[in-house]
């Protein structure tokens, strides 16, 4: 556990993390989850991408310094290899919270010509957050993102693992009113199914 290295926010240098100071919040179920899914790898490195959707569920949908370096405690693994893994790919969430549900919309090319800043327009105003913004009340953060690889539908929009589109403003109205009305949060959920994908159907 020598390189286990902790960090207070992830723009701030890395500081070596005493043992003693990191808390594990992985619950029971998930434990045993990572135990199952590194028994199917040749190494433990090769479990990252995994544990880091098993720790975005556990850490309520975030992958803060803490939950970041329990995957790398879990794994063996020096906290900056695991840093490097999770900020590479936008659909770990390292670079702030997100409310219950993140709305991402595409702005890539056909997206783009087909009103993509319109759509966004749209969603700030009914909204009041600009993208990278979170709801005070903590139901939505808005995102821009690239293709989505739906690109038939543009504009389209990700929440979860719903993909939403052509998106009109009518359309918006009744998946933000469908989104306030769900109790659990889209952005757990989708962690939860992707953990899901990753296990024997015995395991799930
Ligand atoms: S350009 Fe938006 S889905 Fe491809």
């Amino acid at each position: 556990m020598s390189d286990l290295i902790g960090l207070q926010t992830l723009s701030e240098k890395p500081t070596r993390l005493d043992q003693s100071q990191l808390k594990l919040n992985f619950s029971e179920a998930a434990v045993s989850q990572l135990e199952e899914i590194k028994s199917h790898y040749p190494s433990e490195k090769a479990a990252i991408l995994p544990a880091l959707w098993i720790a975005q569920r556990e850490y309520g949908g975030f992958l803060s310094s803490e939950a970041i370096a329990e995957v790398a405690h879990r794994l063996h693994r020096a906290y900056a290899e695991v840093e490097g893994v999770a900020t590479f790919y936008s659909m770990y969430n390292t670079r702030h919270k997100p409310g219950k549900h993140k709305l991402e919309v595409c702005t890539c090319l056909s997206c783009h010509v087909n009103g993509a800043y319109r759509i966004l327009d749209l969603i700030e105003k009914k909204l009041g957050i600009r993208p990278n913004e979170t709801t005070e009340d903590g139901l939505f953060t808005l995102e821009e993102v690239e293709c989505l690889n739906a690109c038939d539908r543009a504009v389209v929009m990700q929440v979860g693992d719903s993909y939403y589109g052509p998106l009109t403003e009518s359309l918006l109205d009744t998946i933000i009113a469908d989104l306030k009305s769900r109790t659990e949060s889209t952005v757990i959920q989708m962690a939860d199914e992707i953990v899901k994908v990753h296990l024997p159907e015995s395991a799930v």
